[in-house]
């Protein structure tokens, strides 16, 4: 069987896996702060970021694309009521996403190499 290895920054550990297995079912064994709660690409709690080996991974299904855009446009809704500049630079700072690759860990499975790590 295929192995991979995939990395999680945010605890340095380094993991070879088979081929096709789900990054949710690694973090949670390695003790990375990847959050999660369905399982199953519906509640978008379980984003991560693609640090390198993007095209190692699956590509994102509608369900999961469907459930990132809902998610980002939920944050957009929020980020359209701020009061005034300053709590709008606030969130903007706290919820800062510019040049991450975002996924869900759910529905991400390894194809080869990758690092990666919480949002
Ligand atoms: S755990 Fe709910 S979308 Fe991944």
């Amino acid at each position: 069987m295929a192995k991979a290895k995939i990395k999680f920054a945010d605890v340095n550990v380094t993991v070879t896996v088979p081929v096709g297995t789900r990054i949710i079912e690694i973090s949670e064994k390695v003790g990375s702060y990847i959050a999660y709660n369905c399982r199953e690409g519906d509640c978008g709690s379980c984003f991560f970021t693609v640090l390198d080996g993007a095209d190692h991974l699956s590509r994102p299904s509608a369900l999961e694309k469907n459930t990132l855009f809902a998610h980002f446009q939920s944050i957009l809704d929020g980020w359209r009521g701020a009061g005034d500049i300053e709590s709008l630079q606030a969130m903007m700072r706290r919820e800062n996403f510019a040049g991450k690759e975002c996924r869900l860990a759910c529905q991400t499975q390894v194809f080869g190499d990758a690092t990666v790590s919480p949002l």
